[in-house]
């Protein structure tokens, strides 16, 4: 500490924000199930217990249409070991056929009628309660209506939650696994 970092002014067109990898699950007009990866995800809070997903989608693509139209999704945490199929979502779009060139099993939501993927670790349910529209891109603010996490895990309170279990996958750009787990709140404060 005391050192001065040394950085450099450059065109305002990064997006560094450390990003979870989801892979969304909707509902096709047919009934059928679409899976794509999304990572503008985050988390906001309203009142009382839980939090609103936040998650933000640009273009046309078939996951947003139908997010708009059935205001229902799951969004499935990205393991590493689920990256080949996250990759092989991201690249194909709906629109030029059905994504099932690669076998993945499939489940339905508990609290909500949505696919949710086999593979996650921890899925969240989600029903959209706003969405804000800038330009190309929809945000969506959503009730978590159930979540499914890896039965590995037994957090003590809310904040308790091993992500070296959930091994996720982080996208800025490229893909990158976790590092280490450094403590909780306040394990850093020495003697304040
Ligand atoms: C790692 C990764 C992250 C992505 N994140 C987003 C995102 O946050 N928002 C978005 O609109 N599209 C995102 N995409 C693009 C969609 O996943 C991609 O266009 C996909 O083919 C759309 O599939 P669909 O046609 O089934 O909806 C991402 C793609 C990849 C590979």
């Amino acid at each position: 500490m005391g050192y001065k970092m040394k950085r450099k002014s450059v065109d305002p067109v990064y997006s560094m924000c450390v990003q979870p990898s989801f892979i969304i699950g909707t509902n096709n007009e047919d009934g059928s199930e679409n899976f794509a990866p999304i990572t503008w995800v985050s988390v906001t809070h309203e009142e009382g217990d839980g939090y609103l997903l936040v998650i933000s989608m640009f273009g046309t693509k078939r996951t947003k249409q139908n997010v708009i139209r059935t205001g229902v999704f799951s969004a499935n945490l990205v393991s590493v070991e689920m990256l080949p199929l996250m990759d092989y979502f991201g690249s194909k779009h709906a629109k030029d056929g059905k994504k099932n060139d690669v076998e993945y099993s499939v489940s339905r939501g508990i609290a909500l009628d949505v696919p949710t993927l086999d593979d996650s670790p921890w899925v969240y349910e989600c029903e959209v309660e706003r969405s804000v529209e800038m330009g190309d891109s929809t945000t969506f603010f959503c009730r978590i209506r159930n979540i499914q996490m890896d039965e590995r895990l037994s957090p003590k309170d809310i904040f308790d939650l091993d992500l070296t279990l959930l091994d996720p996958v982080i996208y800025s750009g490229r893909y990158h696994s976790l590092g280490k787990m450094l403590g909780e709140i306040g394990d850093f404060r020495k003697n304040v």
